[in-house]
């Protein structure tokens, strides 16, 4: 039981551990705010979106988010971060998620 419980803990996506990642991979072009406005940012049209919008995370589900985040986009400076474990790519995700206002 104990087990149990603490594995179905582990799985819940861990956004502190997403924060780390972000900072270490995502921040140049996300920034610091999730706004979309890194340092790098400039140089891309279209630039990274604004995850700090109700807006953007409508036209979104968790699931497209995920899927993003993996895929390797062909013309696209996002180059796709399949290194990332699944439970990785969890925690980074919910990190997203906490820079929306
Ligand atoms: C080299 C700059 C760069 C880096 C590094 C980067 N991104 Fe992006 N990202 C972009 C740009 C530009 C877009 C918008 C254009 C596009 O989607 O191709 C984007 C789009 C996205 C999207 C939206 C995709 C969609 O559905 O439209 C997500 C989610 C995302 N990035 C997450 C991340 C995460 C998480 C990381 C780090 C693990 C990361 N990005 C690293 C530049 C970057």
């Amino acid at each position: 039981m104990w087990l149990l419980l603490s594995l179905a803990v582990a799985a819940e996506p861990n956004a502190a551990a997403g924060a780390k990642i972000y900072a270490a991979e995502c921040v140049a072009c996300h920034g610091a705010k999730g706004d979309g406005k890194g340092a790098a940012a400039i140089a891309f049209k279209p630039g990274p979106p604004d995850f700090t919008t109700a807006t953007w995370w409508g036209t979104r589900t968790d699931a497209e988010v995920v899927a993003a985040i993996r895929a390797v986009k062909p013309g696209s400076p996002m180059a796709g971060f399949p290194a990332l474990t699944d439970a990785q790519v969890a925690d980074v995700a919910a990190h997203l998620r906490s820079f929306r206002h």
